[in-house]
C-alpha cells in the first residue's frame, strides 16, 4: 500500500491549480444514463471514485473512456438498453454509486441497486432518496441487501415532495429521475450545494426543463427524452479549500488558481477570522498565513454553511492557534476520526459527541499516522506539512479517492512530500 512521506516545517510559496470536482463529476456522469448516444464530460478529475463509477456504467453496458487528446475529458456511449444493476462489489467501495438509481428508474422503469451500508463517517441512510422516488411513482422493496425498484405504470409521474433532511446526492438522484417523468415536479428543502447547481446545468444542456437548482426549491417539467451530454464540471471546491488552508498555515503564501471565490465564502470567512490574509487575484484566491492563527468557533452545516468536508482540514489550522476553538459537526455523527491521529502529532483535542475542543499548541511534531477517510487523510497531509520532522501518512488509498496526485501539486510549492509505493 502506498504511503505519503512529508518532511514538514518548510514554507509553502507559489500557485497550485484546482482539478474538476469529484462530487460534481459523479452525478453528471450518472446523468449520461438518461440519454442514448455519445456523451462528453470535460474537466473530470482522474480519481479512484470516478474510475469506480466508470466501472459501474461499464458493467451496465455503457462504454466509458478518457479522450486521448485530453485526459480530463470522458467520453461515454450509452446504448438503448442497459443492465439496470449496481452490484454490491462496486457500491461498497463508493456510496455515490447510488446516483444511478434515479436515472435507471426514469429511463428503464427498473433498477436493482445494492444498499450502501454504513461508512466510516456515519450511518448515511438513503431513506430520503427512496421516499422521493416512491412519491414519483416507483415501487421499492428492500431485499437481500438490494433496493429493487420498478415503475408499475412504466413512466415516473411528477409530484410535489419536501425532503425531511437536506441531502446532496438525494436531491441529485431525484432531479435526474424527475427530468424524464411525466409532468411537473416541485422539490422542496433541497440541498443547495454548487454540485447540485452544476448537475442542473448539465441536465438543462441535455434538454431538461429544470429551474432553481442550487436553491432550496427546484422545479422540473419532465420531458419524454433527452439528448446526450456535453458539459464541463465545476472546479473542486473542497480540493481548493484544502489548498487554501495550506496557504493559511503560518509562514505560507499560496495562490489557488481556478477556485471559484463564491463557493468558498464560509471557509474564507473563517480563514480571515484566524488572521490569514485572503485576496482575490486573477483566476483564483491568494492566502497568506500571517503568524500564529487566532482561535475561532466553527459549526458545519449544509451549503452555504461551513462544509463538513472541510472540517478536518480547518481543525489542523486550529490545532496551531493561540487559544481554544470549538468545532461542532452537525452533518455526520462520526466525523472526528482524524482527532486521534492529530493527537499523535502533538495536538490537544478533546471530543465530546459532536463537539471537538481544540486547544492550540505552538507546534506539531511529525509521526506515522493512519488515514481513516478521504477528508481526514487530507487533514493529515496538511498537519504533516506544518509539523516539524517526518510524517508518514498511511492508507493513502482514501486520499486518492478525492485528490488528484496531491503530492505532485504540493511539491512545486516547496513542500518536501513524496509518495512511496508499496
Ligand atoms: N441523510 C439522511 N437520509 C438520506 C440522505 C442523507 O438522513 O436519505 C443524512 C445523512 O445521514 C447526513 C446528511 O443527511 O447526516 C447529509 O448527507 P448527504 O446525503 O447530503 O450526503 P451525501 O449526498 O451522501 C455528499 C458528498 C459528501 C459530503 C456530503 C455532505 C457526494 C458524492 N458526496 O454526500 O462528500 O460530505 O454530501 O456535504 O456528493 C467527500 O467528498 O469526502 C464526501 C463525503
Amino acid at each position: 500500500m502506498d504511503k505519503i512521506v512529508i518532511e514538514g516545517g518548510v514554507p509553502l510559496r507559489g500557485s497550485v491549480d484546482v482539478s474538476g470536482a469529484k462530487n460534481a463529476a459523479l452525478p453528471v456522469l450518472a446523468a449520461a444514463l438518461l440519454a442514448e448516444g455519445e456523451h462528453e464530460v470535460r474537466n473530470v478529475p482522474d480519481l479512484a471514485d470516478v474510475r469506480t463509477l466508470g466501472k459501474l456504467l461499464g458493467h451496465m453496458g455503457a462504454e466509458v473512456a478518457r479522450a486521448e487528446a485530453d485526459r480530463r475529458t470522458v467520453r461515454l456511449r450509452v446504448p438503448a438498453a442497459v443492465t439496470p444493476e449496481a452490484p454490491y462489489e462496486l457500491v461498497k467501495t463508493m456510496r455515490a454509486s447510488v446516483l444511478v438509481l434515479g436515472p435507471l428508474l426514469a429511463r428503464w422503469g427498473k433498477a436493482r441497486v445494492s444498499l450502501p451500508g454504513g461508512c466510516a463517517i456515519g450511518a448515511r441512510p438513503i431513506d430520503q432518496h427512496l421516499k422521493a422516488l416512491t412519491a414519483l411513482g416507483a415501487e421499492i422493496r428492500l431485499e437481500h441487501g438490494y433496493v429493487n425498484a420498478t415503475v408499475p405504470r412504466g413512466r415516473l409521474r411528477g409530484t410535489v415532495f419536501t425532503f425531511d433532511a437536506q441531502t446532496v446526492t438525494g436531491t441529485e438522484n431525484v432531479m435526474m429521475a424527475a427530468a424524464l417523468a411525466e409532468g411537473e415536479t416541485v422539490l422542496r428543502n433541497c440541498a443547495r450545494e454548487p454540485e447540485v447547481k452544476d448537475l442542473g446545468d448539465a441536465l438543462v444542456a441535455m434538454g431538461a426543463l429544470v429551474e432553481g437548482a442550487g436553491t432550496d426549491e427546484i422545479w422540473i417539467e419532465g420531458v419524454p427524452s433527452l439528448r446526450p451530454l456535453s458539459h464541463a464540471v465545476i472546479p473542486d471546491r473542497i480540493e481548493a479549500g484544502t489548498f487554501l488552508v495550506a496557504g493559511a498555515l503560518p509562514g505560507n503564501d499560496v495562490t489557488v488558481r481556478g477556485c471559484v471565490a463564491a463557493h468558498q465564502e464560509a471557509l474564507v470567512e473563517k480563514l480571515r477570522a484566524v488572521g490569514a490574509e485572503v485576496t482575490k487575484v486573477e483566476g483564483g484566491l491568494r492566502v497568506v498565513g500571517d503568524g500564529r492563527p487566532r482561535p475561532v468557533d466553527v459549526r458545519t452545516a449544509p451549503h452555504p454553511g461551513f462544509p463538513t468536508d472541510m472540517q478536518a482540514q480547518l481543525m489542523v489550522l486550529l490545532c496551531l492557534a493561540d487559544g481554544t476553538s470549538r468545532i461542532t459537526e452537525t452533518v455526520f455523527e462520526n466525523r472526528f476520526m482524524h482527532v486521534q491521529e492529530l493527537i499523535r502529532l502533538g495536538a490537544h483535542v478533546e471530543v465530546d459527541g459532536r463537539v471537538a475542543m481544540v486547544k492550540g499548541v505552538p507546534e506539531l511534531s511529525g509521526a506515522p499516522v493512519m488515514a481513516s477517510d478521504l477528508r481526514a487523510s487530507a487533514a493529515l497531509v496538511l498537519a504533516g506539512l506544518a509539523a516539524s520532522g517526518t510524517t508518514e501518512v498511511l492508507r493513502v488509498y482514501h486520499l486518492d479517492r478525492g485528490y488528484e496526485r496531491i503530492e505532485e501539486k504540493l511539491a512545486p510549492l516547496g513542500a518536501r512530500i513524496r509518495r512511496v509505493r508499496g
